[in-house]
C-alpha cells in the first residue's frame, strides 16, 4: 500500500448515497436564523473582554496586548476573513450536503488523511470550545444569581487553571483561602460542569433544538444586545475612547485572534444543506448574511462597551453585566445577564449536537471505531458518542481556563478554515464538471486571501496556543496511524479491490 493511499479520496458519489433524502424545507430566512442561533454566544458575551483589555499574569507577563476600543477594526476584520471563509463553505456545502460539514468536503477534496487532521480539529472547534463556553455560561449565571441576593462560595465557581492564571488577586487569593484535600486546592466551577450534565441529559432523550426553540432564542439574544447598546449608549463616556488603539496593530491583531470564537459556528449551518431550498440562491445569503448581521452587532456592541468603561475594566468572566453595572445600571446588567445565560445554553446545544454527529461519520467511514457510529434504538441519537462528549466536555469546564480554550479552539478552527479554503480550489481542478449549485467568485484569489487570512489570524495567538496545537496533531497523528489508517473503509476496499486473487 503506497503513500497515495494516504490521500484516497471519498468519491462524492458514496456522500450522496450515504444522504438520506431529507427534506428541503429552509429558506435563506430560516438559514439567517440558524446561523445568528450558533453564532451569539460566548465571543460577544465573554472573550470580548480579554480581546478588549488583553491578558496579564499575576507575574506581570503579558500573554497578548488588548485592542482598546480598535476593537471595533478587529471585528470588521475577521468578518472579512471570515466572510471568505463562507463563501468556500458555501460552495463545498452545495456541492457535497452531508452531515460531518468540513471532515466530509475534505474526504472528497483533499483525501483521507487530510480529512482525519480537518475532523481532529473540529474537535477543538466544538468539543473543546464548549468548554469555554459553559465557563462563560457560569461567569454569567454566578452574575445573574447574584442579581436575585443568591451568592455561591467562590471555591464552587472557579475551576483551578482559571485560578492558577489570574491576575486578580481576589480570584487568585482563592489558591490559599480555598479548602484544601491533602495540601490541593478544591477549585471548582460547578455550575459550569451542571449545565453541560444537563444539556447532555437533553440531548440523551433524543431533544434537538428545533428551529422554533430556535427562533425564540434568537430574539431574546438579539433584544439583550439591543438593550445593551440602546441603555449603554447613552452613558458612553467618549473619554474613553482615548487612546483609541492603545496597543496599535499589534493589539487590534492579537485581540482580533481571541475574539474570533464569537464568529465561530456560521459553519455549522453548512450542515443543513441537505434541507435548503434552492441551495444554489438560499445557501450563501444564509451564510453570509448571518455573517454580516453578525458582523454588524459585534461592530455596535463593541463599540458601546468600550465606550461604557475604561477598555481595562472589562477584563472579567462577564465583560457586558460587568460593564453596565461598573456604570451603575445593574438593573440592565441583570437583564444582560439573563440574556447571556439563554443565548450560551443554545450555543451549548448545537455544538454538544453537533460534536457526536461528526464522531458518527469519522466511524461511519471507519475511521473511529464502530462503537461511535451506534444509534440509540428507540431515540435514534448516537448515544455513546454524546454521553462520552458530554463528560468528557463537562469535566473540562470544571476545572479550565476560558482564554487558553478560546486560543485552542480558535487555531482548530482556524486551520479548518484554511484547508476549506485550500479545498475549493483543489477540486476546481480535480473536479471541474460536477454541478456547482454555488461558486465562489473569483476562485483563486478569494481561496487564497482567504486561507492565508486564517493563518495570519492565527499568528496573533499565543506562542502557548501553538504549541498546544502541534501537540494535539501530534497525537492526532499517533492515532490516525495507529487505527483509522488500518481501519477506513475507504481503503479496505479499494485493498480489497486491487490485491491479487
Ligand atoms: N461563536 C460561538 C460563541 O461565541 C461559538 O459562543
Amino acid at each position: 500500500m503506497g503513500m497515495n493511499s494516504l490521500f484516497a479520496r471519498k468519491p462524492i458519489a458514496a456522500h450522496e448515497e450515504s444522504a438520506n433524502g431529507l427534506k428541503r424545507v429552509l429558506g435563506a430566512g430560516d438559514l439567517i436564523m440558524l446561523a445568528i442561533g450558533a453564532v451569539i454566544g460566548a465571543g460577544i458575551f465573554s472573550s470580548i473582554g480579554t480581546a478588549a483589555a488583553g491578558e496579564v499574569r499575576a507575574t506581570g507577563e503579558v500573554i497578548r496586548y488588548g485592542a482598546g476600543p480598535a476593537l471595533v477594526w478587529s471585528f470588521i476584520l475577521l468578518g472579512f476573513v471570515c466572510g471568505l471563509a463562507a463563501l468556500c463553505y458555501a460552495e463545498l456545502a452545495s456541492m457535497i450536503p452531508q452531515a460531518g460539514s468540513a471532515y466530509a468536503y475534505s474526504y472528497a477534496t483533499l483525501g483521507e488523511f487530510v480529512a482525519w487532521i480537518i475532523g481532529w480539529d473540529l474537535i477543538l472547534e466544538y468539543a473543546v470550545g464548549n468548554v469555554a463556553v459553559a465557563v462563560a455560561w457560569g461567569g454569567y449565571f454566578v452574575s445573574l444569581m447574584s442579581g436575585f441576593g443568591v451568592t455561591f462560595p467562590p471555591w464552587l465557581t472557579h475551576g483551578y487553571r482559571a485560578v492558577q492564571l489570574s491576575a486578580d488577586p481576589a480570584v487568585s487569593g482563592l489558591m490559599q483561602s480555598a479548602p484544601h484535600i491533602g495540601g490541593m486546592p478544591i477549585l471548582l466551577n460547578v455550575p459550569a460542569f451542571a449545565i453541560v450534565a444537563l444539556i447532555t441529559w437533553l440531548l440523551m432523550l433524543g431533544v434537538k433544538e428545533s428551529a422554533r426553540a430556535n427562533n425564540i432564542m434568537v430574539v431574546i439574544k438579539l433584544l439583550v444586545l439591543g438593550l445593551f447598546v440602546v441603555v449603554g449608549s447613552m452613558h458612553i463616556n467618549t473619554a474613553n475612547y482615548h487612546p483609541f488603539a492603545p496597543n496599535g496593530w499589534r493589539g487590534i491583531h492579537q485581540g482580533a485572534a481571541i475574539v474570533f470564537f464569537a464568529y465561530i459556528g456560521f459553519d455549522a449551518i453548512s450542515t443543513a444543506a441537505e434541507e435548503t431550498k434552492n441551495p444554489q440562491r438560499n445557501l450563501p445569503i444564509g451564510i453570509l448574511g448571518g455573517l454580516a448581521i453578525c458582523t454588524f452587532i459585534y461592530v455596535i456592541v463593541g463599540f458601546v462597551a468600550t465606550g461604557l468603561v475604561p477598555y481595562e475594566q472589562l477584563r472579567a468572566s462577564d465583560p457586558l453585566a460587568k460593564a453596565l453595572d461598573v456604570a451603575g445600571l445593574q438593573t440592565a446588567s441583570w437583564i444582560v445577564s439573563f440574556g447571556a445565560v439563554v443565548s450560551l445554553s443554545a450555543v451549548l446545544l448545537v455544538f454538544q449536537y453537533g460534536q457526536p454527529r461528526i464522531f458518527y461519520a469519522m466511524a461511519r467511514d471507519g475511521l473511529l471505531p464502530q462503537w461511535a457510529a451506534k444509534i440509540h434504538p428507540k431515540t435514534h441519537i448516537p448515544h455513546i458518542t454524546t454521553l462520552l462528549t458530554g463528560l468528557v466536555v463537562a469535566v473540562g469546564a470544571l476545572v479550565a481556563d476560558e482564554n487558553e480554550i478560546y486560543d485552542l479552539t480558535n487555531i482548530g478552527t482556524l486551520s479548518a478554515f484554511a484547508i476549506v479554503c485550500i479545498g475549493v480550489l483543489v477540486l476546481r481542478y480535480k473536479d471541474p464538471d460536477r454541478p456547482r449549485p454555488f461558486r465562489v467568485p473569483f476562485v483563486w484569489p478569494v481561496t487564497l486571501v482567504g486561507a492565508g487570512a486564517c493563518l495570519y489570524t492565527m499568528k496573533g495567538l499565543p506562542v502557548t496556543a501553538w504549541e498546544r496545537f502541534g501537540w494535539w496533531l501530534l497525537i492526532g497523528l499517533v492515532l490516525y496511524f495507529a487505527y483509522g489508517y488500518r481501519n477506513s473503509l475507504l481503503r479496505r476496499a479499494s485493498t480489497d479491490a486491487s490485491s491479487p486473487h
